[in-house]
């Protein structure tokens, strides 16, 4: 890719090279955004009449009643049958859908989607003999194993709703998840390996459990060789359920109106529990096609790669289902990205011949700090595009994944998104110029505004809250339970305006620079979790009577977790103790969300009403000016 400064553009500009753009599926993406911004409707519709439907729609847009926006209205259809069953017809039967390595590199699998379509019947079969039905929601607590997305796929194409819960998520995290879905059953596995590490997540599931009484039944999928403790009557060993009957490899997809349920999926938001956001069948599938179709450009010789976790939704839209649509070959591993080496990845690229990467920025710098001579002992020729998604990316980390990985003739798309949206929102395509730490422009059909406090757009430059102006097909469709709050926390505060929760710039160029939450969120190495999480965790250990919970920079991790605690009268403040909170917060919600530090203090900054000013404790802890403190209380 040339690297040039041309005039008419701010910054340092980065342009797709002649290679690209003749490659590239969208050449003229001023020509396609222009029809996408005068036609909305029109645009999503063309891309809707590329999948199969049992029926069509009456309509494509239904904005009578905002912010419950339907999409689709009236067709019929299953995500499944285009992520699978419509491919069987066509040259992809015999293609590969998926190929997974395990962590230490000793096992291979790979599924045709021919073979894909028979390990999700059967697994559909199984769900089904255990009494789940339509509507029905299932939690799945599993690592990076095919299983994971044949479970995902088996509850859509019954109609079930399932709810992941990552697995790095630890016992409080997974049963209140459980809890608030009212899941009747939960699949998990005995182990799972991460970087080097076994997570046992079956016991997890058992400790979690002692506090979930809508859960009937667990099915087991065994990783490893060794035995576990099973409850009669409740567990299942996945092995065992294949052999009976009822298993074949057989089953009908069920038809579902588009805007049934496909998923919930929690997430942390400015305040209280984590937040059950829901997708639906229809306008997610459009959406999570046409969006991977565009900005990763996948073409049927592609060996693609979302080095995400299935857990979190990146892997929901851009592992399991916008993958698949496509018809896609994608790659799953295990394992991370430095264990045992830090050449794991580049391994696996080499090996595989993997054509498009994406990851997020937090790994980009924990592979960099490892050097140069570790990417560079393997052949990444195959790579033709990169992606990054999570955070923003700082320059350094771009340039490195673009100069190092890329060779520099892989464009970068920074794809901005969250798990409300559903698919990328900001995003450039290949042959967008980019600039280092911008996911550059809205995708097509969209329209986003940088304002202020009152609503008011601000002017090119000025930092402001992020809103989007349009509906768009895999946008979340409430918070599952709670319709109330899902208005009051995202259409309130601007009317008629999505609010992201993120604050940005735009330059003059129209591109978008991300900087961050604004709300009570962290983003701990591109995982988002909530102070309300952490602090709830705090205070559930006997010594604690009051925490805080803030985000600081971090050099790897984007933010770290930096806590106060306030503690019960009688109890003696110690190092030994501050470290123990550490690891009760590892323990109850997981690794993830294990803080920097704990600082054990007499008093916390708050209001006069009694709400905690984090604001202040975060200025404080950088030495920053505290801003208005009128509010203090004394
Ligand atoms: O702050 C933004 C950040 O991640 C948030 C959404 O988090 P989550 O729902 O977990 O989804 C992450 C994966 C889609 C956003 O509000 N974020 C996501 N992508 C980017 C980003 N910040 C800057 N640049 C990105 N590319």
């Amino acid at each position: 890719m040339a690297k040039t400064s041309k005039k008419e553009m701010e910054g340092e500009v980065y342009y797709p090279s002649e290679q690209v753009v003749t490659q590239a599926r969208v050449k003229d993406w001023e020509a396609l955004a222009s029809k996408a911004e005068k036609d909305l409707e029109g645009f999503w519709e063309a891309e809707a009449s590329e999948l199969e439907w049992y029926k069509k729609w009456d309509k494509v847009l239904d904005r009578s009643n905002p912010p419950f926006f339907k999409w689709f209205v009236g067709a019929r259809t299953n995500i499944v049958h285009n992520a699978i069953d419509r491919h069987l017809k066509t040259h992809r039967k015999n293609q590969l859908a998926l190929i997974w390595e395990s962590e230490d590199g000793k096992e291979e699998r790979t599924f045709s989607y021919y073979a894909m379509n028979r390990e999700v019947s059967r697994m559909a079969n199984v769900i089904k003999s255990m009494g789940v039905k339509k509507g029905d929601r299932v939690t799945i607590y599993m690592g990076r194993i095919p299983e994971i997305a044949f479970a995902m796929l088996a509850c859509a194409k019954i109609g079930a709703i399932h709810s992941v819960v990552f697995g790095g998520f630890s016992v409080d995290a997974l049963q209140g998840r459980i809890d608030d879905s009212q899941s009747k059953l939960v699949i998990t596995m005995d182990r799972s390996f991460n970087n080097g590490k076994v997570i046992p997540l079956k016991q997890t599931v058992d400790e979690a459990l002692k506090r979930c009484p809508t859960v009937e039944n667990v099915i087991v999928v065994k990783r490893v060789d060794e035995d576990i403790p099973m409850e009669a009557g409740r567990d299942h060993w996945y092995h065992d359920l294949l052999t009976l009957p009822i298993a074949n490899g057989k089953c009908p997809t069920e038809e579902l109106d588009a805007e049934d349920p496909l998923y919930i999926l929690y997430t942390s938001g400015s305040t209280g529990k984590p937040k059950a956001i829901l997708h639906t069948h229809g306008g997610y599938m459009v959406g999570t096609y046409a969006t991977l179709k565009y900005v990763f450009d996948v073409q049927d010789e592609d060996r693609y790669w979302c080095a995400a976790d299935p857990g979190w939704v990146t892997g929901h839209s851009y592992i399991v289902y916008g993958p698949l649509i496509n018809g896609t070959t994608s790659f799953m591993f295990e394992g991370g990205p430095t264990y045992p080496y830090p050449n794991r990845w580049w391994q696996c690229i080499e090996k595989y011949g993997i054509t498009i990467l994406y990851t997020a920025p937090t790994a980009i710098r924990g592979l960099m700090r490892f050097g140069e001579a570790w990417p560079n002992k393997h052949d990444l020729s195959s790579l033709r595009l990169l992606g990054s998604v999570g955070e923003p990316i700082n320059p350094e980390a771009w340039k490195w994944y673009h100069r190092v990985i890329g060779k520099e003739k892989c464009p970068i798309m920074d794809t901005w998104w969250q798990t409300e949206t559903g698919m990328f929102m900001i995003t450039p395509t290949p042959t967008v110029p980019l600039k280092p730490g911008s996911g550059t422009r809205p995708f097509f059909g969209q329209t986003a505004e940088i304002v202020d406090e009152e609503g008011k757009p601000v002017e090119d430059g000025n930092e402001g809250y992020l809103v989007l102006k349009n509906p768009w097909p895999s946008m979340l469709r409430t918070i599952y339970g709670d319709d109330e709050r899902y208005v009051k926390q995202y259409w309130t505060k601007n009317p008629g305006k999505y609010t992201t929760g993120d604050s940005a710039k735009r330059d003059k160029d129209g591109y978008y620079w991300i900087i961050g939450r604004v709300d009570d969120v962290i983003k701990v190495s591109g995982h988002r979790l909530g102070t309300a999480e952490v602090e709830s965790a705090l205070v559930s250990h006997s010594a604690v009577a009051e925490a805080a919970a803030i985000g600081l920079p971090h050099e790897m991790k984007g933010q770290g977790i930096h806590c106060f605690v306030i503690l019960r009268s009688g109890v003696a403040p110690s190092a030994e103790l501050a470290e123990e909170l550490r690891q009760h917060v590892a323990h109850s919600m997981g690794a993830i969300a294990r803080p920097e530090e704990v600082k054990i203090i007499d008093k916390l900054p708050k209001t006069r009403s009694g709400k905690i000013m984090r604001r202040v404790l975060k200025a404080r802890a950088q030495g920053l000016p505290e801003g208005d403190v009128s509010t203090l209380e004394e």
